[in-house]
């Protein structure tokens, strides 16, 4: 690009997705070899020819993806006309799903390196939504959409795509570097929950959060080795960790980005890099998808990286126990009693319910930060996968107004979340007869996502939201793209919004 032209452009900016790097921008490029337009109803594609102002169009490819594309080739270059339906019919779930097969259209094409897309204004009354916020989920909904996985391969997935515009009438480019700090917490999130378990270890995530610092002078790093676990009497945590050869960490981010007198949020997340049950060994059927047992952890730390980037006026902590579950000579066995942090005991009947043992501890180390209020993420229970599917995370709170809120910032993001009970007879049967309380329940009939988040509860002292996030974390989801299985990112962005929001 020379000079003239630097001066005259809006600044470009990058996104790294996996070997790739393109470009988002909000300029019309005058040769794309793609342009996208939305409208809605068939008329609009019958119209296709008014809207593309060309004497000469065929419609060549009709995609019907959903029965309501249309692709025209004229002298001017390609389109691709989207129809969202009826108006009265459409939604965010809709919209979404446009927006995915598009992206998948756009990746699978190897002639498509420059898009535009025409930003259609009007998408954000009928959702009843910001015209900013409906153009920010736009890009980040559809750019994530593009994401597959080639880190771990020799050859590089082959992505034409150099540049993608978002065109609209009103300025975006605040919108445009916004939406780009969020897929890049996404894409942090994707990349250490995608990679191998003995690539990424507890010291692995230890080390991409140690640079953290240069973030911003306002954030610090501090890592806890084995000894400081200890010192920090962190003992269930650490019955998890000694059956691995890998040394726990635990890891401790502090970004302070609001007055000094506000009270800090912490986000805790799960970060078991890999789950074989330990002494009570999984079946080995499946078993590989417990490399993503560090999805929480790899949430949080993806949020940390993209609050300190929108430089959120609020003080945020994250707090990540990072360990394996392994079975070894070492490792813990059922019917082991262990004192937490809090001096609470507790009896370890299966060693598959690990997830808790190490939360209980995170939980009770929050307490000391005197938080205004604490979210932990976590796969946590098959049990809420048989509750809610991949459709929503599980979501219990010990406070209505949080729990509403963050449902509905959720639920602003195109994602769910289900709230589910606490309820004391779910208490009652955590009974232990060795210890102050059991980490699973023997009762023939009981909930297991409830169970476990009542487990949880015993550690809680302050306003709390538990996320189980088991069955929506991963794996082929509609989040997904069509050829992609793995992170889906999710509540990333519904918890990035419920931030945000809560720091206006
Ligand atoms: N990491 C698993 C939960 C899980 C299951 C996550 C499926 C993602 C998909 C957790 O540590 C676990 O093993 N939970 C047990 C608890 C049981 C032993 C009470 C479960 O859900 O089976
Ligand atoms: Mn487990
Ligand atoms: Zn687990």
């Amino acid at each position: 690009m020379n000079h003239k032209n630097k001066i005259l452009d809006k600044p470009l900016k990058q996104i790294k997705l996996s070997k790739s790097i393109f470009e988002i921008t909000s300029n019309h490029t005058v040769n794309p070899d793609l342009t996208v337009i939305f409208g809605f109803g068939r008329e609009f594609l019958l119209n296709g020819k008014k809207m593309v102002k060309s004497a000469e169009i065929t419609p060549v490819v009709d995609l019907s993806l959903c029965g309501e594309y249309h692709l025209l080739y004229n002298q001017k270059g390609t389109f691709l006309l989207v129809s969202l339906g009826q108006k009265n019919e459409f939604n965010l779930a809709n919209y979404l799903k446009s927006l995915k097969n598009i992206s998948n259209y756009i990746a699978k094409n190897k002639n498509i390196v420059r898009v535009n897309i025409i930003l259609e204004e009007q998408i954000s009354n009928i959702l009843d939504c910001e015209l900013e916020s409906y153009i920010e989920q736009t890009i980040v909904h559809s750019i994530n959409y593009l994401y597959y996985f080639d880190e771990q391969k020799s050859q590089a997935y082959k992505l034409a795509l150099k540049q993608v515009n978002f065109i609209s009438k009103v300025a975006c480019e605040s919108i445009i570097v916004d939406a780009i700090n969020i897929i890049e917490g996404i894409f942090i999130l994707k990349h250490l929950a995608n990679t191998s378990a003995n690539v990424a270890t507890p010291s692995y995530i230890a080390d991409t959060a140690r640079n953290f610092d240069k973030l911003s002078k306002k954030v610090a790093v501090n890592i806890l080795d084995y000894k400081e676990i200890k010192k920090a009497k962190m003992h269930t945590f650490l019955a998890v960790a000694k059956g691995s050869a890998q040394e726990p960490k635990f890891i401790h981010l502090e970004y302070n980005g609001g007055k000094q007198s506000s009270k800090p949020i912490v986000l805790i997340g799960k970060g078991i890099t890999f789950d074989s049950g330990g002494i009570s060994l999984k079946p080995s059927s499946g078993m590989e998808e417990m490399k993503y047992d560090m999805c929480g952890a790899a949430t949080v730390i993806g949020l940390f990286v993209t609050a300190v980037k929108l430089q959120l006026p609020l003080n945020l902590v994250v707090l990540v126990p990072s360990c394996e579950n392994m079975p070894s000579g070492e490792a813990a066995k059922p019917g082991d009693v262990v004192e937490t942090m809090s001096g609470k005991t507790v009896e370890i009947i299966n060693t598959d319910a690990e997830g808790r043992l190490l939360l209980c501890d995170a939980l009770t180390y929050a307490k000391k930060l005197n938080p205004d209020f604490v979210i932990d993420i976590a796969t946590l229970t098959g049990a809420c996968v048989v509750a809610l599917g991949d459709v929503a995370s599980g979501l219990f709170s010990n406070d209505d107004k949080l729990a509403d809120e963050i449902i509905s910032s959720a639920s602003q993001t195109g994602d769910k979340m289900w709230r589910l009970p606490l309820f004391s007879e779910y208490h009652d049967m955590l009974k232990s007869n060795t210890a102050d309380i059991a980490n699973i329940s023997n009762a023939k009939r009981s909930p297991g996502c409830a169970i476990a988040a009542c487990f949880l509860e015993n550690f809680v002292e302050y306003k709390w939201v538990h996320l189980d996030v088991a069955g929506t974390a991963f794996g082929n989801s509609i989040y997904n793209s069509i050829d992609y299985q793995g992170a889906t990112g999710r509540p990333f962005y519904a918890l990035i919004n419920f931030l945000r929001k809560f720091a206006s």
